[in-house]
Formats: C-alpha cells, structure tokens, sequence
C-alpha cells in the first residue's frame, strides 16, 4: 500500500513539475505571439491590395462610379451609404464628400484619430484615407487595409460623390493628365505614356473578379 502511495506521489510531482515547465514554454509563446501578430498585421496592411496604379495620379474623368458600386461591396460590411441608412460599425456614408469629418449624426464610435483631422471630406482626403486609412488617421478604428489601385478608388469615389454628394469632379481631364505623363516621360513621348496608363487598367480587372 504505502509503496503504492509512494509511487503515485512521485508521479503526481513529476506530472506536476512537467506542467509547470511546460506552463513556462506557454509563457514564452504566448508572450512571443502577439509579435507574430502586429507583424502579420503590417503584412496584410501593405500588401492587402496589390496591383498596379498604385502611385499614379487620379485621373477623375475616367472614374466610372458603376465599377465604384461593385467596389464598395468591400464596405458593406461596416457601411450603409443609402439616405437614411443605419450607422452599423462604421457610419453611414450618405452624402459625405464635402460634409465634415467624424460628424455623420447619430454615430457613436469615432476614434479621436478620425475626429482630430478637422476639416470637410474633399476629394483629396477622400483618397488619402481609402489608399490607407493607417496612414492618413493613425489610430483609426476602421480596420481596412485600404485600396492601393488608384483607379478602384477613384471608381469608388465617384461612385460615393453620386450618393448624395454630387460634387463637381476635381479638374483632371485625360488631357492634362496625359500632358503631365508625357512631361514626365520627356524622351518616352506620347506612345510610351499612353502604354503606362493602360497598364493599370489590366491590372485593375484582375482583382475586381474577387
Ligand atoms: C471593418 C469595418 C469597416 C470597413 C470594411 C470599412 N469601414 Fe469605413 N469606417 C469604419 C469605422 C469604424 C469608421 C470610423 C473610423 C474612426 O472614427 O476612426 C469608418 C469611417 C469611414 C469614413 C469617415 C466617415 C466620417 O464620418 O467622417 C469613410 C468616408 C469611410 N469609412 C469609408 C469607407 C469605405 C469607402 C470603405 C470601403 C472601401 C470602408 N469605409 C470600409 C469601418 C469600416
């Protein structure tokens, strides 16, 4: 009996000693993972919306707010853009370009980042904060990676403009867009801007398909 007890003894101290190292290896993992996290978060941040287009400048006269509609699916989730649409994770977005910023009626949760910016949505801003909301309001609470293609956005945008905002697109007609390419391809001339605007476009196709 008493050896019996003594055996069981042992092995419930070993058992117990085996969790507490094995309590400490936990530690350490768990200490670690949050590490793991930010930096896989970063990851999926930049690279999230891969595609060309990225650093292009907007070309407003070409922005088609029916291929924007089919861009906003990505906001539904969090988003209502309809006249009287409910404020869900996000507000509603009925008519924002030119309203002020973190002001929608009603909508609760604005991060001090969003509210210090001040100012109106202009056209700017508006893409500013959908190529990265991180970087254009560090501190955000709208958990998107952004959109990196400028055309998307400018899609995108012009469709929000035709949701109760209806503004005047920014000044940006293809030919003064195309001038600023060619200067910029000075020895390319005109043949080799052309191919650099199109290049976008294929590019554009591919993850719209989603
Ligand atoms: C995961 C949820 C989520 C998704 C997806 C999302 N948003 Fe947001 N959005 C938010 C939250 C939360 C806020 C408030 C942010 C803050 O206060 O920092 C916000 C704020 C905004 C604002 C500012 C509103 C104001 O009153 O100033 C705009 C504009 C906006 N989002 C547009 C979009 C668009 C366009 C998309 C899709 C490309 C999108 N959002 C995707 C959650 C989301």
């Amino acid at each position: 009996m008493s050896d019996n007890f003594n055996t069981i003894a042992g092995w419930t101290l070993a058992a117990g000693i085996v969790a507490l190292g094995s309590s400490l290896v936990m530690g350490q993992m768990f200490h670690h993972e949050p590490v793991t996290k930010d930096g896989y978060e970063i990851a999926s941040a930049e690279g999230g919306e891969s595609g060309g287009g990225g650093d292009k400048p907007i070309d407003w006269a070409e922005a088609d707010p029916a291929k924007g509609e089919k861009v906003f699916a990505q906001c539904k989730a969090c988003h209502t853009i309809e006249a009287g649409g409910a404020n869900g994770t996000g507000p509603n977005l009925q008519g924002i370009l030119g309203k002020s910023k973190a002001a929608v009626g009603g909508y609760t949760q604005y991060s001090d980042a969003l509210k210090g910016k001040g100012g109106t949505w202009t056209f700017e801003d508006m893409d500013a904060w959908l190529k990265s909301p991180k970087k254009f309001a560090d501190g955000t609470k709208m958990t998107f990676a952004g959109i990196s293609n400028a055309e998307k956005r400018a899609d995108l945008i012009a469709y929000i403009n035709a949701q109760g905002s209806n503004l005047p697109l920014p000044a940006g007609a293809p030919a003064a867009a195309e001038g600023a390419e060619a200067a910029d391809a000075a020895a390319g001339g005109n043949e080799a801007a052309a191919a650099n605007a199109a290049a976008p476009a294929d590019n554009a196709a591919a993850p719209a398909a989603k």
